[in-house]
């Protein structure tokens, strides 16, 4: 059950583990077809035949009859596999309208029962009709009007700077500071790459970019204070402060970023109180506080001020987990859940096929600092016999111990394109491009 707990940090994990096991992914394969064929009748809104399949709790405990609705590992005594094999014209056939499900939804449904029926902690499912409405309506929410101004030649020196990697690293260690688009002034920084050696002084020139437009500081080494920098970013919509040590007086600081559209406060030590301080960011659409201190009463608290706001707190479960058992799970985990902490492979096109990655099959390399990470990034070939496989313990370069954060990640279309490289990954490696 704990596998599909995702962190960014899984990354190592995730490699092998796509490589290594072939199993019912549920998120993939059986909770789109419960969402789109079951929950409207078996959910929060009706309960047919007294039975909810939105929740494992649910399902487990079952609907008016006596029969087990779902019991793991058994296919064949689990009443909600029996419902939906019967022949299309049986009576009782699961769902009772529209076409039965295909053969190949059927089969994986039993196959998924019968490895165990495992479900992500508290994932609670959500009707395929329910979840279109709710993006109607969050399509139809007033967006903020971000007016690109004329670039001053404070700005263009900023800009200059921090692309120079001025202060920050060596070598290759510079944040990606960049236009969002070709046609648009607006401005996308990214220090997530640079991650550890950023530290406050390093976002200073940040303050004299006007039309800085998406943030992401994540992974980084600034503070609190280092926030006093963007304090007055008018333009910015997008802003991540995930893995740093952002705490309640951080968000103090950005209170006045009254355009702001998502906020990514995964793993900071923003608590109820933090929260307080975006009542008045009346286009916050999105809030991800998985492993902060923020909890559901702070978010109520919120959603007075703000209705539209969506927090993310994640799994319950984990929220609730000592920090120790936390990292563990980083390491062990399989799956990455959110969009937000999802890494991002270097390459578009899976090396193998050719065909486009799958953003869930990575083989991920980690390294001990900025320049074996970049060493290997500049000549993979040279580097790559050196690699024994994903989810490395030493730098493949120097031997010492890796920092997760230090990672080049591969992307693959599929399962069997990412075997066949974890194989032989000399072989392909010079097919790996940006
Ligand atoms: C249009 C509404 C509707 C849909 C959609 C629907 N069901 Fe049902 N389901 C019912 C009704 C009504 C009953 C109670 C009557 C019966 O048991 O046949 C029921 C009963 C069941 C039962 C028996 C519960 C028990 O206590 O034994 C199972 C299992 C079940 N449904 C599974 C499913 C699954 C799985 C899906 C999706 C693949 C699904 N249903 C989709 C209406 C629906």
């Amino acid at each position: 059950m704990r596998k599909i707990i995702a962190t960014t940090a899984a990354i190592g994990a995730i490699g092998l583990s796509a490589w290594a096991e072939d199993k019912v992914d549920f998120a993939k394969s059986v909770q789109g077809v419960f969402e789109a064929r079951c929950i409207d009748c078996h959910g929060p809104k009706k309960a047919k035949g007294e039975l909810r399949l939105d929740t494992l709790e649910a399902t487990l405990k079952g609907g008016e009859s006596e029969e087990p609705v779902l019991a793991p590992g058994k296919s064949g005594e689990s009443e909600l596999f029996k419902r939906i094999a019967l022949k299309a014209d049986h009576e009782d056939i699961m769902p009772p309208k529209g076409d039965p499900l295909t053969k190949e939804q059927i089969e994986l449904i039993k196959k998924w029962i019968d490895e165990g029926a495992n479900w992500p902690n508290g994932l609670v499912l959500v009707s395929a009709k329910d979840r279109a409405e709710a993006k109607a309506a969050a399509a139809r929410l007033p967006e903020p009007e971000i007016k690109e101004v004329p670039v001053s030649d404070a700005e263009k020196a900023a800009i200059a700077k921090l692309a120079s990697g001025e202060g920050i690293g060596e070598n290759y260690a510079a944040p990606l500071v960049m236009a969002l688009a070709q046609d648009t002034k607006l401005i996308y920084a990214n220090f997530r790459l640079v991650g550890k050696n950023v530290k406050d002084k390093h976002i200073a020139p940040l303050a004299d970019i006007q039309n800085l437009s998406e943030l992401d500081l994540g992974n980084t080494q600034i503070t609190s204070a280092g926030l006093a920098h963007i304090s007055r970013a008018n333009s910015l919509t997008k802003l991540s402060l995930a893995n740093t040590a952002t705490d309640d007086s951080g968000l103090k600081q950005i209170e006045g970023l009254s355009n702001l559209m998502s906020l990514n406060l995964y793993n900071t030590k923003v608590t109820d109180a933090g929260l307080a301080s975006l009542k008045d960011m009346k286009f916050l659409r999105k809030v991800y506080g998985w492993q902060s201190g923020i909890t559901d009463k702070g978010v109520a608290e919120l959603k007075k001020a703000l209705p539209n706001v969506d927090v993310n707190l994640g799994f319950k479960l984990a929220k609730a987990e000592p920090k120790e058992e936390k990292k563990e799970e980083k390491k062990e985990d399989s799956k990455p859940e959110k969009k937000e902490t999802k890494p991002v492979a270097f390459n578009k096109k899976c090396p193998v096929s050719g065909k486009d990655i799958d953003p869930a099959k990575l083989f991920a390399v980690g390294f001990c600092c900025d320049n074996c990470l970049g060493d290997f990034t500049k000549d993979p070939a040279k580097h790559i016999a050196k690699v024994k496989g994903p989810d490395n313990k030493k730098c493949p370069l120097s031997d010492k111990d890796i920092d997760p954060s230090k990672q080049f990640v591969i992307g693959f279309c599929c399962g069997n394109c990412l075997g066949d490289f974890t194989k032989d990954p000399s072989k392909h490696i010079a097919k790996v491009k940006k």
